[in-house]
This record gives structure tokens, sequence and C-alpha cells, in this order.
């Protein structure tokens, strides 16, 4: 039941703080400040590779993954979408660990790709919201989300309880290949189980992003940029837009936008900058004044440094709480949930049940 919220898009929005604390607290060990996956009888510190293939919105969760997975473990990565992988005769070699994100557990393609790496030899990991599902059953190291039944057909809470469990899938493989030490290790736990509290934060900004909705509703076109493990998350922004709204929208990594979608720029085009401050920062703001020279409308979703620093003159700001780069994706993607949630109230749009869409995709 949608209780006091309006839609269930809303209440799953709400819920994150909870679920993804739940989730969490499968994958974090407070006693010792370790972070424990599942019991499983082989040695994830012989994994030399990773395959990472899923389907929108889960497929972005992978993308941030491979951020993290090369930054923290030093392990190569490869990604795609399922309906390509599955017909591109990828090369796989003996010691890869092949790993399917999913909400559903049975989205067509991505089984499919499931079965195939399987029968070429790869071991299968599985980061799955529904634990009875085909692909639950056909992993040899299942990785559940705790979400709860996601009703909305958006994907919201799903999104981020995956991100939890691959930020701590992450730290472990690093953990387990040297990468980190107890004290990174304990610092990294500590960390993520802030991102509840995180969370809360940037859900109480819901107010003033609902009176900014207005402002975006009317526009045909909206970019979202981001950089690093925040360019997935400009390209999920996008998508919600496009799927709860039907406002075209399209995400691009930052220093991207000069090599063509700048043409575009005009008043007319909302440009959502996802920048938290860091080393990355100066570099996408001098991507936002491009846009701004154009006349393009920023809005930034910063943290009070980063608001601080190029705040001024754009259409509006969104600040985030300061945080742990393992977080920063999962606290980001709350402003754009609320952000398309809002919109498409304010177009008046079915927020559950957008048209052409379903909730589980079991034909390819
Ligand atoms: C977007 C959305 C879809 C799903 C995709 C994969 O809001 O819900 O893009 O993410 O169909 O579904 P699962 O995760 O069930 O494999």
């Amino acid at each position: 039941e949608k209780g006091e919220f309006r839609h269930f898009m809303q209440k799953e929005i709400f819920e994150q703080p909870t679920v993804v604390a739940q989730t969490l607290r499968s994958y974090l060990r407070r006693i010792d400040q370790t972070v424990a996956l599942p019991q499983i009888d082989f040695d994830l510190s012989k994994i030399n590779r990773v395959t990472i293939v899923a389907c929108g919105t889960s497929f972005y969760a992978g993308m941030v993954a491979k951020y993290w997975f090369e930054q923290f473990a030093r392990l190569p990565v490869d990604i795609d979408v399922a309906s390509e992988f599955r017909y591109r005769d990828p090369v796989l070699e003996p010691g890869g660990l092949a790993l399917f994100i999913s909400q559903s557990g049975e989205t067509a393609d991505t089984l499919a790709a499931l079965r195939h790496c399987k029968a070429a030899g790869q071991t299968i990991a599985v980061v799955v919201n529904v634990p009875t599902s085909s692909m639950a059953r056909e992993a040899d190291l299942l990785l559940p989300t705790h979400a709860g039944p996601e009703i909305g057909v958006a994907s919201t809470k799903a999104f981020t309880c995956q991100l939890a469990v691959l930020a701590a899938l992450a730290a472990h493989l690093a953990v387990k290949r040297g990468r980190l030490t107890r004290a990174e290790e304990a610092d990294i736990v500590d960390q993520l189980a802030e991102t509840p509290a995180c969370l809360n934060d940037a859900l109480s900004h819901d107010d003033e992003i609902a009176a900014m909705a207005p402002l975006i509703a009317p526009a045909r076109d909206v970019l979202y940029l981001g950089r690093g493990p925040d360019y997935p998350l400009a390209l999920e922004g996008a998508l919600k837009l496009k799927e709860i709204s039907y406002i075209h929208a399209e995400g691009y990594a930052s220093g991207e936008m000069k090599h063509g979608p700048i043409a575009l720029i005009d008043e007319a085009v909302p440009v959502i900058v996802l920048a938290p401050s860091g080393p990355l920062f100066e570099k996408t703001v001098s991507n936002m004044q491009e846009v701004r020279a154009r006349g393009g409308k920023v809005v930034l979703i910063s943290d009070a440094e980063g608001i601080a620093e190029a705040g001024e003159g754009c259409l509006a700001t969104i600040e985030m709480p300061k945080v742990h780069p393992l977080i920063a994706p999962l606290v980001y993607a709350v402003p754009v949930q609320l952000l398309a949630y809002h919109v498409a109230v304010a177009k008046g749009t079915d927020v559950d049940q957008p048209r052409n869409l379903a909730k589980s995709v079991t034909v390819e």
C-alpha cells in the first residue's frame, strides 16, 4: 500500500534510507569492521577480470561499479548491455567473474547472457532483488539486495540497493587482492554505515526540488552531465526523466559536451550537472561555463563547497552532503529521482505506470 504517499515511486524513493541500511546490514560486519560476503566455496582473490552485464537502470549501477572495481580493486572490467553482449561473441577467459545485475532476476537478455557465460566457464555472480528468481537460482555467488518489492515501473530503491552491494563487493575484492589495509577497510565500513543518514539528508531537499520542477516541465529536451562515477548517474537521471515525464533527455560525460551535444544548447534546454567537489570538479565547472556561455540553464547538484565555488548564475542548486566517493553515487541518485518524479507530477503523467513500459522484461 502507498500509505501517506501519492505514488509507489515516491514511496519507494523515500524508503531508500531504510532498505539500503537493511541491505548493508548483511554485507558489513560492524563487530570487526569488515566487509563480509555470503559464504562461497571459491577464492575471489583468484579472479583476474570482471564482466558486468545488465539492462537499463541495473546497467547504470554496473557502470558505477566498473569505476569502483578498477579504482579500489585494480581489476580490469568489461561491461555491456545484455542485448549487445549476448550476440557479440565476447572473449571470456578462464578466471573471469561474470556479474549480472537485475532487480527482477528475470530479464530475458540478462538471463540469456548469464547462461552464455556459465557455459563458457565463468564464475557467475548475481546482484538481484527477487531471491526466488531464475538468476538467483543459477548463480554461483548470490548477492541479494534487500529492497523489498518494487512496484513503481521506474526503478529507484532497487538501484541504490544494487549500488550498496556493489560498493561492498568492490571493497571486498580490494581486500582480497591486497589493495586495502585493515584500517582502510574499517574506514570504508564506517563510511558505508553512514549512507542511510546521507540519503535522509538528500531526501530533505524534496520540497525544494518539487518547487523547481515547474521550471523543467515545459522543456522539450534536458541534458544531464557528470564525470567519473557520476557519469552513469547522468545517464540514469536522463532515463528516469524520459520514462516517466516523456521529456527527451540525454546523459553525457561532461567532457563529451564539446564533441557534439553542445550544439543543442540554448535558453530552452535545462542542463542538470552532477558534480561533487573533488579532483574532477574544476573540469566539470569549465564544461558548465561552456553551457552557460551559450545561454543554457544549469541546475547544479553538488555539495556546499562545490556550490560556493560554482553555484552563482545557475538556474538552481541542490546541495548534497559531502561524502566518500563510494557513497556519492547513492546520494546523488536521490535528487535525480526526485527531479524526474516531480517533473512527471507537474506534467500529470502516470508516474507508476508509464506508457509502453513493463516492470519485468521477460521477452527480448
Ligand atoms: C528503469 C527500469 C528498467 C530496468 C531494466 C532492467 O527505471 O526499471 O530500465 O532497470 O528493465 O530490469 P531488471 O533490473 O529487472 O533486470
